[in-house]
């Protein structure tokens, strides 16, 4: 299985995955932004693109998925209930697409939203905003169907997975290192924490200091009705 995440800017993270024999790929939460660059890996790595994947509805940016499959005829795939249109391939839980040699498997694990998935391969798991990398614990559940106390009960979806699993996260800040699911057992404050209490406390003071998404008004309408807006205003300046 070939792997790479494609994003040198920002702190969204989008990862490419491929079979080596037959050259299909998987965008996993492309950005709208930087669909060019994608077009291009894809095009000097010879891949096919045959599904792209969003692990949730994203309010901080506008997904790639629905353009893609436009341009390239590729699926989109996205958790069975979520409130996006233009999505074709709707999964559930414990569900498998096989794209050749590369098998992923879906789990729901919704608190950031209510549409959140984990997407496993044997050697990585995409966890979206729902687990980060180390002291960042988790995303916020403070955005559109995000809920702290389902965030806290659906944590246990990690007991599913093995240690060995690279995590592969929607944010981290640049230059943050992937590490196992294992080590992050270990160092991931959220996964330490033995009362709801204690976490819904982490929650509230991450995301005060957090403060607003600056993209959402725009980003979550576009994501909704898989539509790009006329004016993106990021994009313009
Ligand atoms: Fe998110």
């Amino acid at each position: 299985m070939g792997f790479a995440q494609l994003n040198t800017a920002g702190w969204a993270k989008t990862y490419l995955v491929w079979d080596e024999g037959s050259k299909k790929a998987t965008l996993i939460d492309p950005v709208f932004d930087f669909i060019e660059h994608y077009l291009e890996v894809l095009e000097s790595r010879g891949l096919t693109l045959a599904y792209a994947m969003a692990t949730h509805t994203h309010a901080d940016h506008i997904t790639a998925c629905f353009t893609l499959k436009e341009r390239l005829g590729c699926e989109y795939v996205m958790w069975h209930s979520t409130a996006c249109l233009g999505v074709t391939t709707y999964v559930d839980d414990g569900e498998v697409i096989q794209m050749d040699g590369v098998r992923f498997r879906f789990h729901h694990a919704p608190g950031h939203t209510n549409d959140s998935m984990l997407i496993e391969t044997d050697t990585h798991v995409m966890t979206g905003d729902f687990l980060f990398t180390g002291e960042g614990g988790v995303g916020r559940d403070d955005l559109p169907s995000g809920r702290i106390h389902v965030h806290w009960a659906a944590l246990n979806v990690l007991d599913r997975l093995e240690g060995h699993l690279v995590v592969c996260t929607g944010h981290d800040p640049p230059g943050t290192e992937m590490q196992s699911l294992e080590w992050n057992r270990s160092n991931n404050p959220v996964l330490n924490m033995s009362t709801y209490e204690e976490y819904e406390a982490w929650q509230i003071e991450v995301s005060a200091g957090l403060g607003s998404v600056s993209k959402i008004k725009t980003a979550v309408p576009a994501n909704l009705f898989a539509e790009i807006p006329e004016h993106i205003p990021w994009l313009d300046e």
